[in-house]
């Protein structure tokens, strides 16, 4: 079985398929077997689902695309909303065998959440939902601009709260410059509980994650 982990962000667009794809070439880099699963995406764009394009190409094991990404959605909304115009209604057992599958594929499969960690998914459940099912261990992804104090702290305490385990968090610089990015990075390192695992510089691919792998998996 391979060992997982649930990436959620304090935001959409803040760099979680980024870093999901810089921590499977980290780990492929160190001789892992690696596959990124994207289990809801909502949005096609050109014909297709970008970040499950962005991330099979970092995987390296033979996976398709329906085992990756069981729910590929129309519309870029929420996903219980694309999912509601496509009378679709999101089943998390079947991203759970799909998540199966994959972990007896690779050692390690890294699973990107849609949007943030509160997400609906359906008429119940959220991306919180998502990761208890999964029962993996949560990366966060913040993304460094105005605002992402408070939305860090509210989604650290959301997974606190769920009883997740919080591996640790990124940060990444989605902006150029951002004012008083260190000052910004210095308040969480000291707020946050969970470690800093990595900073992802404005247009970086994987550099500063080269030595990740050794972190996550001991
Ligand atoms: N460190 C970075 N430097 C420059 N651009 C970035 C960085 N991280 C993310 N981006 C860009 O920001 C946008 C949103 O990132 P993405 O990884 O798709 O976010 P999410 O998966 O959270 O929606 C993308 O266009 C991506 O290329
Ligand atoms: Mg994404």
């Amino acid at each position: 079985m391979a060992k997982g982990f649930f990436v959620t962000g304090t935001d959409t667009s803040v760099g979680k398929t980024t870093v999901s794809c810089a921590l499977l070439r980290a780990f492929a880099a160190q001789g892992y077997r690696v596959a990124g699963m994207k289990p809801i995406a909502a949005g096609r764009e050109n014909g297709q689902w970008q970040d499950v394009e962005l991330l099979l190409a970092a995987s390296n094991v033979n996976v398709t695309r329906k085992q990756i990404n069981p729910y590929a959605l129309e519309a870029p909304i929420s996903p219980h909303l694309a999912a509601q115009q496509e009378d679709i209604t999101i089943d998390l057992s079947l991203v759970n065998d799909c998540y199966r599958q994959l972990s007896m594929q690779a050692d390690i499969v890294i699973v990107e959440g849609a949007g943030g960690f509160l997400v609906p998914l359906n008429d119940s459940q959220t991306g919180e939902d998502l990761a208890k099912i999964l029962g993996l261990p949560v990366i966060l992804v913040v993304g460094m601009r105005l605002g992402c104090l408070n939305h860090a702290l509210l989604t650290t305490g959301a997974i606190s709260a769920a009883r997740l385990s919080l591996v640790g968090w990124i940060a990444n610089c989605i902006q150029s410059p951002m004012v008083a990015v260190t000052e910004n990075i210095a308040t969480l390192e000291q707020r946050l509980q969970a470690p800093l695992l990595g900073i992802l510089r404005f247009g970086e691919q994987t550099d500063g994650f080269i030595a990740m792998p050794k972190v996550l998996v001991r």
